[in-house]
């Protein structure tokens, strides 16, 4: 046995020293040391040595199998720093490649052109207020001089909640929150979501206003014809034409419809071929704006004297200006959260 043994060990070491890689060591390790091993078998033979003899060669029989096993765990180590040594020598990291970029979400454009809009007030002196999206009857529509049987109250397509509560229609009553809560002189701009039963690609059941108004002791239509040419001229370009159309509006006397040049034709009317520009329609002109002088019954409703203050009020749809400033025809694209269109603003 004990030349057994040493056999063994002379060709466990031997073979472990000629292993080249980590396979052919995994190898080796089970021809000696694994279950069915060589050095296994030597003491599993153990019970058939006599009781005497047994300690000696048990002590033999450990020593070999210590010193295979750390032979063994030597190569290992050894073949190990090799690989690494060999990874770090061939393989290149690039450390100058780009990273993978983090997608990043991006301001919606209604949101961006609302906040420029907001913006270009702000810097004429202008403060922002808000007021609830489900308007009362009073401050949607009578006291903006839009009594119940008033003709205006058709235009709207107004959602009914319940009892006199409507989705307001427009941002105009915002006007009376703050006038009834507050006294002149005010400059206050009023973004914010409107509702009205109305669905196709110009128009949408919820859109944005914006509403803008002035009130001091004179103001005059000069006034309102400077803010609002300096805004828009601001807005869509220093050599934009703006023109004023009388209009009617319940809450403003006198009123005004404001319209720029065609952003698309340049104001010519026609498209390429003679036809006529698919977007003003062959008018050269696009309307942008409603506006006026505050009427006088408004500024009674909100405990104002007509006769000691007067003011300007105007409103104007973001998804129209949005629109026109960025050629969109189709108003539903702005609430489909396609990626396509978002990501080209
Ligand atoms: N409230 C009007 C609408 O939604 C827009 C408007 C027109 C507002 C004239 C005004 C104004 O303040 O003076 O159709």
């Amino acid at each position: 046995m004990r030349t057994d043994l040493e056999r063994i060990r002379q060709s466990a070491l031997a073979e472990l020293d000629r292993c080249e890689d980590e396979a052919a060591l995994e190898q080796a390790r089970l021809r000696y040391l694994g279950k069915k091993g060589e050095l296994t078998a030597v003491l599993r033979g153990m019970r058939d040595v006599p009781p005497e003899e047994r300690p000696a060669m048990g002590e033999l029989v450990n020593t070999v199998k210590a010193e295979v096993e750390q032979r063994l765990e030597a190569i290992r180590q050894r073949l190990a720093d090799a690989r690494l040594a060999k990874s770090l020598s061939e393989d290149r990291l690039d450390v100058t490649l780009p990273g993978s970029a983090f997608p990043r979400g991006r301001v919606h454009p209604l949101t961006q052109v609302q906040a420029e809009i907001v913006a270009i007030f702000r810097e004429m002196g202008f403060s922002v207020a808000t007021g609830p999206e489900i308007e009362d009857d009073y401050h949607n529509f009578e006291a903006l001089n839009i009594p119940h049987d008033h003709p205006a109250r058709d235009m709207h397509d107004t959602f009914f909640v319940a009892g006199d509560r409507v989705l307001r229609t427009h941002t105009s009553p915002v006007q009376i929150r703050v006038m009834e809560s507050s006294r002149p002189p005010l400059r206050v701009i009023a973004p914010g979501v409107v509702y009205r039963q109305d669905d196709d690609v110009t128009h949408s059941p919820m859109f944005l206003q914006i509403e803008g108004f002035l009130v001091d002791e004179v103001v005059t239509f000069g006034d309102l014809k400077g803010v609002l040419s300096a805004f828009l001229r601001r807005f869509f370009g220093s050599g934009t034409r703006v023109r004023f159309r009388p209009s009617f509006f319940p809450f403003t006397e006198p009123s005004a419809e404001i319209d720029i040049g065609c952003v698309i034709c340049g104001g010519s009317g026609s498209a390429a071929g003679g036809a006529s520009c698919r977007i003003c329609k062959g008018s050269g002109w696009l309307e942008i704006l409603g506006s006026g002088m505050i009427d006088p019954n408004v500024f009674r409703f909100v405990g104002y004297d007509p006769e000691a203050v007067s003011g300007f009020a105007f409103g104007m749809g973001v998804e129209r200006l949005t629109m026109l400033k960025h050629g969109i025809a189709d108003i539903r694209l702005f609430y489909e959260s396609d990626l396509k269109f978002l990501r080209q603003f």
